[in-house]
């Protein structure tokens, strides 16, 4: 089962942008918050913005120019505002700021061209257009209207991916066939006789109350020769070229794409923040193995076994004392954690506890995802909710639960991500992270991945500062999830730069971490689709843990924990600019 990482929906209403009263820096917020959501229909519905659900993503080579030219455009604006006003206020500049990192990211990432990659076996037209329709509404008659119209679309879409494609394979950025396995399979689903077989029939079989038989049968009769007429032919276009005509590189490595290193250095940029590189990556890795193998051994001595690691984990994993009866107990052990156990705590080491609550929802899925969290709602009516998947009841050990629950709710993702939700001084583009387009690293606008699952990972070993891990189990449990984000480091530059096959990085995880080989392997093939992005987990966390040891060094006696996380959550945006506001913070004393 994977540790999941947070899913982020806000539902964040419509927006004005013409208030000719602004401030300049305001405006500017504004100006390019609506314009990154008018300009990606989908993004505006992931966000919970109905007002372009008719639309979908432009995905023609202009359209990432014309971005390009919008990023120098709104560059430019940030540069200005910079250099000339010098009464600017902290938070102002904190945001003008991170505005430029932004579009800087862009910038820098473009001439990569990520956007050239745009299938693999976990993204792509053939599971986004489903996603897409599960984040809109469907209550009137316009609504539904709204999905036709994005499916009359559909077709340019599928054939400006083939065009990228072709672009792509004309300058060698293709991907990997492990990448691209069950693609075609899946872009086949689609293929098909009567609009029935379509998975994009099932919105057009159950309509809200209040529709006539007239309408129905309307809507069910234009969506049936769309589906039929249209999506089906171009889905099998776009099959044939996968199946028949693209090319895949020979190589798993990033690194064996054109600009070899240089694409693999701005990939790790994009998904840590950092200016980390490969070599340092791969011994941060090595070295994190070796400690935390030492804390383990500790916890399995202080136990009084004489086993070695990995005996002790398939001693403890076959364990039947370890799992719980039902789903009804997992949730009720889940529940006693996050709503009992934790709460207390929290104010050791936090000053503001933010208010949006914290729901914990069971969701029985064989899908694989032991958890995951997904942000409350802008205007306070949805709760943070903690999903827990309580199908695999008989597969979760309770050693894990006290970790994942602080990773998921309080105080990781939950309270992060409600500090960001209430926060008076963040701008839209702040709060919200683009949870989609993963293929597009480096070439794409930030997401943030090191300090938002840094957060998540560092909030694992807060468990020790407030007094949760006395249980041996729990700690050797939470050890266990550390440990796997460790090996990332060390597999993922090693497949992507330092030579190593699939089956290398198959055995290195086998050899260190307490996985099945069923999820290494699932593993292992989500680091070659995704360059440098399973990397940002751990260093996020120890760039938090590094800022904090240092600041507790010099600041002795005038350290106050607390005082840290504030800041630290009040600079949610890339790790760059947070270590830049943790120095501040020192030489200014601390305080606040
Ligand atoms: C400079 O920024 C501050 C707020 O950060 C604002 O109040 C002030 O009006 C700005 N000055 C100019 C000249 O834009
Ligand atoms: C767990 O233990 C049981 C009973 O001792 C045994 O039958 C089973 O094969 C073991 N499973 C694993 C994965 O070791």
């Amino acid at each position: 089962m994977h540790v999941c990482g947070m899913l982020m929906v806000l539902c964040v209403g419509s927006f004005s942008s013409t208030r000719a009263d602004l401030p300049l820096v305001d405006q500017l917020m504004t100006d390019y918050w609506d314009w990154r959501i008018s300009s990606s229909p989908e993004f505006a519905s992931f966000v919970g913005i109905h007002d372009y659900d008719d639309q979908l993503d432009s995905m023609t080579l202009a359209e990432y120019e014309h971005r390009l030219a919008k990023s120098h455009e709104f560059l430019d604006r940030v540069t200005s505002i910079l250099d000339v006003n010098m009464t600017l206020s902290h938070a102002d500049e904190v945001n003008l700021r991170i505005l430029k990192e932004e579009v800087l990211t862009y910038i820098d990432g473009y001439p990569y061209m990520g956007f050239l990659l745009p299938l693999s076996y976990s993204e792509g037209v053939h599971v986004d257009f489903e996603r897409l329709v599960t984040w809109m509404v469907f209550e009137t008659a316009e609504d539904y209207e709204k999905l036709l119209g994005r499916l009359d679309l559909l077709p340019q879409q599928l054939v400006e991916v083939e065009a990228l494609m072709r672009e792509g394979v004309a300058r060698g950025v293709v991907q990997h066939a492990i990448t691209m396995k069950g693609v075609g399979e899946s872009l086949g689903r689609f293929v098909v006789e009567t609009a029935e077989e379509s998975p994009l029939w099932s919105t057009f079989t159950s309509f809200p109350d209040g529709f006539t038989e007239e309408q129905i049968q309307s809507l069910q009769e234009r969506a049936r020769n769309v589906i039929t007429s249209k999506v089906s032919p171009a889905f099998e276009t776009l099959k044939n070229y996968v199946t028949q005509e693209y090319v895949t590189r020979p190589d798993i490595a990033v690194t064996s794409l054109p600009d070899g290193i240089q694409r693999y250095d701005q990939l790790l940029k994009f998904h840590t923040s950092t200016n980390l590189g490969v070599a340092d990556i791969h011994q941060l890795g090595l070295d994190e193995v070796t400690r935390i193998e030492g804390e383990m051994a500790k916890v399995i001595e202080e136990l009084g076994y004489d086993l070695s690691v990995p005996e002790f984990s398939a001693m403890i994993r076959n364990d039947s004392n370890f799992y719980l009866n039902d789903a009804d107990e997992m949730m009720a052990y889940f529940e006693r954690l996050s709503y009992e156990v934790i709460p207390p705590e929290l104010s050791k080491v936090f000053v503001n506890l933010p208010e949006t609550e914290l729901q914990l929802v069971a969701r029985p899925s064989p899908d694989g995802t032991a958890a995951f969290y997904l942000t409350g709602s802008y205007d306070g009516s949805r709760p943070g909710i903690f999903y827990v998947n309580t199908y695999f009841y008989d597969k979760q050990p309770t050693y894990e639960i006290m970790t994942l629950s602080l990773h998921e709710g309080n105080p990781g993702h939950h309270l992060q991500g409600s500090h960001s939700l209430e926060s008076s001084s963040m701008p839209f583009f702040r709060r919200v992270m683009e949870d989609r387009n993963y293929y597009q690293a480096p070439s794409r606008f930030p997401m943030n991945t090191g300090f938002l699952e840094g957060w998540g990972l560092y909030s694992e070993s807060l468990g020790f500062d407030l007094g949760l891990f006395g249980d041996p189990y729990d700690r050797y449990g939470h050890y266990s999830f550390e440990i796997f984000r460790a090996c990332r480091l060390v597999v993922d530059t090693g497949i992507h730069a330092l030579g190593w096959t699939r089956q290398e990085a198959v055995d290195f995880m086998t050899q260190h971490s307490a996985l099945s080989l069923k999820n290494i392997e699932n593993e292992v093939d989500r680091y070659i689709t995704q360059p440098g992005q399973a990397v940002a987990y751990k260093v996020g966390q120890l760039t938090i843990s590094n800022l904090r040891a240092r600041a507790a060094a010099e600041l002795g006696e005038a350290f106050d924990v607390r005082k840290f996380h504030d800041l630290v959550l009040d600079s949610a945006g890339p790790l760059v600019l947070l270590e830049e506001e943790v120095n501040a913070w020192i030489a200014a004393g601390g305080g606040k």
